[in-house]
């Protein structure tokens, strides 16, 4: 036992040098020995325990040291209340840490994290984070299950929503940036949260997009898309990682060996700790490799799950099989001293409660709505502006009809986890409207129909409120609990009766703009001809209406950019920009043998990185540093962006990279570069990226990361330039 703590403590040590995540703190770990060496076996395995909520019979479990963490337990008093059974009446007073999904925000709601990535906004991402923790940490809360950084290629997987999408590169920024938003500078301020990174790994390729589902992947697979944000999130510090509930190939992800014990604390040397996904060591009984509570503990212990959340696997019955061998208590100890390091980390030794009265000033401040709605506006993306249509001409307009089942709902824009959003802070979009206007215009309202249902007995009002309108603004989309856990679709449509409606709507004549509320892209293909215009608005949270307001009148230039793409038909699914060439790419007739659909494109409507504003941008004199760099090289790439257009407006300058030849396929574009630049009407501006081995290499044929000598290409926007790397 002895031994192994001290090769896990020098291990520890070495990865200060090794990795850039935390540093293991000798003086922490010498209190972890010392409390190692009093704890029982079953404190021990009591630290490993995590459950969901309060009540009697779990706070004497907290009494007897049975239980380390609890989560869904609200407010500054209860949290308190709760820990001072843990520290005050418990043999060896050691603190619980309080978690909870703090996903989008605590009490201020932010965008859904696929809206807010459209920003591709990394700074303000962080600050929101940092908000979501200052609002949760003065209520107790330590411990947020976020981000959530799982890779989705599927949009009919619900959780499509809780992500940033289908790019491992922004989706690795995204995990840094809340990584770090989350945990702050010193994780010992109480006004921080520990991340947990989830879920790991590959619960977005669940087959079909059905939630749970299995997913069959290569190893190649996962390393180039489905690893690199955990290992981003890893790298950027976070204490812990959440295991999925989805197999891998054959082995459930909350048992698996490869992924948690190899990859994750073996070549990543993370030293913090892995808590399970909701009861799912014991569904690796269901998966169907465990016969019992007790084999699947033995497994997900073997694999590297330190405390199982909910499932009650990691309890004193395990202890026969400590004395029979079947188990080694190493990693029972390893177990808990990963957990009591994040609790001292964490400072909870030292301040266990929270003040009371802290939340009073934190909750909702100005700043915090403010931020919300900044978020928001950045989040929204112009999908189409036919003839310019917007921004809104409020001088020239006098009577608006505003329709659709979504128009005046506040508590769809709270999207899934709603944390302790509450419906009245929400703005809708109807209020968002008014505010803006003020009462110069005259807004007619009528619902037209429900989100999802067949009853089309409110066409009729909303088909007269459009023929007497100058402009309809109809409002459409999904419930939020349409998207998230739980909630595939097998159909990407706008729900129920809500295409006939933009049909009826549309034979007004009048122009329609369409203002999308989803969670996850959706098949437009049959909307799209008959609407002038498209706001895709997501879930923006409290301040959407407002958010939404700003970007119809022209107060705020559109800037989003599309995060994953949008099909044509559901039949296209899976579909992807940093897709591979194949043998025979899509080109000529519908009669060529070739990689395609006969009845639709083999592109999607809208691409991934897509967004319009109402400006212009032209792109010009893309230049290269050098035409060949060695190996571990470096290339400065320059392009020269101008707005052409009457309007300010924000850019996101995408810059992708092609490998032309190497030893494995590779993508046909990858992104590997990006920065938004604010340009004002008529300015011109040169944006550089510094490329070096990290944006060149790649998996290679024996799965580790490579650079190869060849051709590459950079290509932004529509400009493409080759360089080439020598040995
Ligand atoms: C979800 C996780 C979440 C956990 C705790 C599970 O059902 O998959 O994302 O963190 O519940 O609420």
């Amino acid at each position: 036992m002895k031994s192994f703590t001290r090769i896990v403590f020098v291990t520890g040590l070495l990865s200060i040098m090794l990795m850039g995540q935390w540093a293991i703190e000798p003086q922490i770990e010498v209190r972890i020995d010392e409390l190692l060496a009093k704890m029982t076996f079953a404190e021990k395995v009591g630290q490993m325990t995590q459950l969901s909520g309060t009540n009697a019979r779990y706070e004497e479990m907290v009494r007897n040291g049975e239980i380390g963490s609890l989560f869904n337990v609200i407010g500054a008093k209860e949290t308190n209340r709760v820990q001072k059974i843990a520290v005050t009446e418990s043999r060896l007073g050691i603190p619980l840490i309080f978690g909870l999904d703090v996903i989008h925000g605590y009490r201020t709601i932010f965008p859904i994290p696929l809206a807010s990535s459209a920003s591709w906004d990394t700074a303000l991402i962080r600050k929101a984070s940092v908000i979501a923790a200052q609002e949760a940490g003065s209520e107790g809360i330590r411990w947020s299950f976020a981000p959530m950084v799982d890779i989705a290629r599927d949009p009919r997987w619900g959780r499509i929503a809780e992500g940033a999408g289908e790019d491992p590169f922004l989706g690795s920024a995204m995990a840094r940036a809340q990584v770090l938003g989350f945990q702050g500078e010193n994780l010992s301020d109480p006004l921080t949260l520990m991340a947990c990174p989830k879920h790991y790994v590959a619960y977005g390729a669940a087959e079909g997009g059905r939630d749970y589902n299995t997913a069959d992947l290569s190893e190649r697979t996962l390393r180039e898309i489905y690893f690199p944000p955990f290992e981003a999130a890893v790298r950027a510090g976070a204490g812990s990682v959440m295991s999925a509930f989805n197999e891998i190939s054959g082995i459930p992800a909350s048992a698996n060996e490869f992924t948690l014990r190899g990859i994750l604390k073996g070549e990543w040397n993370f030293n913090g700790l892995v808590v399970s996904d909701w009861n799912s060591i014991t569904e690796v009984i269901q998966h169907g490799i465990a016969a019992d509570k007790l084999e699947a503990a033995v497994k997900s212990l073997n694999a590297g799950v330190d405390m199982d959340m909910q499932g009650g696997c990691y309890t004193p019955a395990l202890e026969p099989l400590v004395t029979n061998g079947t188990l080694s208590i190493d990693l029972i100890n390893d177990a808990v001293r990963r957990i009591l390091r994040l609790k001292f980390r964490l400072g909870l030794f030292d301040h266990p409660y929270v003040n009371e009265n802290l939340h009073k000033e934190i909750i909702l401040n100005p700043e915090h709505i403010q931020t919300a709605l900044e978020l928001a506006r950045e989040s929204i993306v112009l999908l189409k502006n036919e003839k310019s249509i917007l921004p809104l001409d409020s001088k020239r307009i006098k009577r608006i009809a505003l329709i659709g089942p979504l128009a005046d709902d506040q508590q769809s824009l709270l999207g899934c986890w709603q944390c302790m959003g509450r419906r009245e802070d929400v703005v809708s979009i109807r209020n968002g409207l008014k505010n803006r206007l003020g009462g110069n215009i005259v807004i007619d309202y009528a619902q037209g129909c429900e989100i999802n249902s067949d009853n089309k007995g409110g066409f009729k009002k909303a088909q007269q409120a459009a023929s007497q309108a100058d402009v309809v603004i109809m409002v459409m989309g999904e419930h939020a609990n349409m998207s998230g856990e739980g909630h595939s679709r097998s159909n990407l449509n706008l729900p129920g009766v809500q295409p006939e409606l933009v049909s009826a709507v549309a034979e007004s004549g009048k122009p329609v703009i369409l203002i999308l509320i989803n969670g996850r892209p959706l098949t437009l293909a049959d909307v799209e001809p008959q609407v002038a215009a498209i706001v895709e608005s997501w879930q923006l949270g409290i301040q959407h209406g407002n958010a939404v307001a700003d970007v119809l009148l022209g107060n705020y230039n559109p800037s989003g950019k599309l995060t994953a793409s949008f099909p044509y038909t559901v039949g296209q699914v899976p579909i992807y920009y940093n897709h591979k060439n194949t043998g025979r790419p899509p080109a000529g007739g519908v009669e060529s043998l070739n990689s395609k659909y006969i009845d639709c494109p083999s592109v999607p409507l809208y691409p991934f990185g897509f967004g319009l504003s109402y400006t212009t941008f032209k792109y010009a004199n893309l230049k290269l540093s050098s035409e060949a760099i060695p190996v571990d090289g470096k290339l400065v790439v320059s392009v020269q962006v101008q707005n052409t257009g009457k309007r300010d407006g924000v850019e996101v300058v995408q810059l992708y990279l092609r490998d032309l030849v190497a030893s494995v396929t590779r993508p046909v574009k990858e992104l590997k570069g990006f920065q938004r630049i604010a340009l004002k009407a008529g300015e011109t501006k040169t944006v550089e990226f510094t490329l070096t081995k990290e944006q060149f290499s790649f998996v290679g044929i024996d799965h580790k990361m490579t650079v190869e000598p060849g051709e590459l290409q950079v290509m932004i926007k529509d400009l493409e330039q080759s360089f080439w790397i020598k040995d």
